[in-house]
């Protein structure tokens, strides 16, 4: 897979993404990452990369040229351009599956108050990381491209990992424990220790359901994990329009 970023601090996302499973599979060649910077599109000597908003108001806004040559250069046929906004759609786990699916992504990252609204035109999905504010899209960028990586074939040692894990299914995931099997008076779960595969299960599920409960309500009899798609989902939300 390859996924170019375009972005006026490249080293934001280049230094967190060398590091430990995700460095790996950049040097095993599993992921290439590349980058490109509206600030060298700039059109005057001062490189001048943002401006005024028209209408008045705080903060200055991305020029839509500079990011569009930028995006230009990176961008290929086949590529699906996502840009990354706090008034985008929320990534999830489903997301990042969809994605680990694409061949070439293109990421555009916003900084100051965000981009000319024109250069949403070459966008097919504007993307946020949650319900709170960055300074710019960089760190999304980085949140997005771990959680697509470790998805990729062959970068996890057990496959087994990304199937069983924390919103997968739907759920939280239970508590895991390792040596010693008491630590400052505290036990492991007895089921933990019997060897009981069906008890083992039985336990994990519980606890899953507990913990769910008390951090996430909210995922309790939610079925959009289990089946369908993002895409599915623009297309029912389109129906009922
Ligand atoms: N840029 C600023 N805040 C962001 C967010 N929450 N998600 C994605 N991009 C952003």
């Amino acid at each position: 897979m390859r996924i170019d970023v375009v972005t006026l601090f490249p080293s934001m996302v280049d230094a967190p993404l060398s590091e430990s499973i995700v460095g790996r599979a950049r040097e095993a060649g599993r992921l290439k990452l590349g980058f490109s910077n509206p600030r060298d599109f700039a059109e005057d000597r001062h490189r001048t990369v943002d401006d005024k908003p028209y209408g008045g108001g705080t903060g200055m806004l991305m020029m839509a040229e500079p990011v569009y040559r930028a995006l230009k250069k990176v961008k290929k046929r086949d590529s699906y351009v996502i840009l990354l906004t706090p008034k985008g759609r929320r990534f999830d786990q489903r997301m990042a599956l969809e994605l680990a699916a694409k061949k070439n992504i293109v990421l555009i990252c916003g900084h100051y108050e965000g981009i000319d609204e024109r250069v949403n035109n070459f966008a097919d999905l504007e993307l946020s990381i949650g319900d709170y504010v960055l300074t710019g899209g960089e760190p999304a960028a980085v949140a997005i491209i771990d959680a697509v990586t470790r998805l990729l074939p062959g970068v996890l040692k057990q496959a087994d990992a990304v199937i069983n894990e924390t919103f997968t299914e739907g759920l939280l995931e239970a508590p895991h424990y390792t040596r010693p099997g008491v630590w400052r008076r505290m036990k492991v779960p007895e089921a933990l220790l019997s060897g009981d595969h069906k008890r083992i299960s039985g336990w994990r599920r519980s606890a899953a359901m507990e913990l769910t409960g008390k951090n996430r309500p909210d995922l309790i009899n939610r079925e959009a994990y289990n089946g369908g798609s993002y895409e599915d989902d623009r297309n029912a939300a389109r129906d009922e329009e």
